[in-house]
């Protein structure tokens, strides 16, 4: 992998400001381990705090809205997040598109608006325990990927794919590494086709979904996986930095 593996904590609706000492903990052990790109995307609320606390670690949103300033009563768009502190945005988690019914069609809209922002994207997708044992997992992962992207042309330094089945996610069940390895290469296969094998080669594919310490280790080391999104295992210090740690002592670290 060209890049250096990135794992990134995503705080989903957890954390206040109490919150602070654990991003602290995170970043200044962070520049132990600078083998590791290491980000988190705490909630809109302590991305500010959060940025200003960092000195080796990214902080990221976790969306945004796709438009410019406006009408729009709770709603922050990229340009707010970048003016926070953000240098990127998650965006089609899962849980968005479960919770608020997001569509391809406007994580399309949010990944141009983010770029527009100058901020980088962790694009989502994964499939449901439904679809997989339906045999449709991989199809339906790509047409997510290939829909959300639409005419997204330049993907070097400012996409990043994670894959998150949606039934490993929260539950501690992880995918296989069968499964795994097999989707990231079909997604590099998808991204090799579409920019060509030296643009595809700048995008890593995280893997997101019950990443642990004690897991996070066989699961880096897989084949075209470049990181980890996590979930429950970054809201402390410990168990994130644990993750760091492991994907510091793979190979391509
Ligand atoms: P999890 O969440 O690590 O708690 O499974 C991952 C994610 O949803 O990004």
């Amino acid at each position: 992998m060209a890049e250096r593996p990135y794992i990134v904590g995503n705080w989903k609706m957890f954390g206040t400001r109490a919150m602070l000492s654990e991003a602290r903990a995170i970043d200044r052990a962070a520049q132990r381990y600078m083998k590791v790109e290491v980000a988190v995307a705490p909630p809109y609320t302590l991305i500010h705090a959060v940025h200003r606390e960092a000195e080796q670690i990214g902080v990221g949103a976790q969306d945004c809205h796709p438009g410019a300033e406006g009408p729009h009563t709770g709603d922050i768009n990229a340009a707010m997040v970048a003016d926070a502190g953000a240098k990127f945005v998650i965006v089609g988690h899962s849980e968005r598109r479960q919770d608020h019914g997001e569509t391809n069609e406007l994580i399309n809209a949010k990944i141009d608006s983010a770029i527009e922002a100058g901020l980088r994207v962790i694009l989502c997708c994964g499939e449901s325990l439904e679809t997989r044992d339906a045999g449709d997992a991989e199809a339906f992962v790509l047409g997510q990927i290939k829909s959300a992207l639409g005419s997204f042309e330049d993907p070097a330094e400012r996409l990043t794919i994670a894959y998150e089945p949606i039934w490993a996610i929260g539950t501690g069940r992880t995918a296989t590494s069968a499964d795994i390895e097999a989707m990231h290469k079909a997604i590099r296969g998808l991204l090799d086709e579409t920019y060509g094998p030296d643009a595809s080669a700048d995008v890593r594919i995280l893997y997101g979904g019950s990443v642990k310490p004690g897991n996070a280790k066989e699961i880096l080391s897989l084949p075209e996986v470049g990181g980890a999104l996590v979930g429950g295992a970054s809201l402390s210090a410990e168990s994130f930095l644990g993750i760091v740690v492991a994907a510091s002592e793979t190979e391509d670290a």
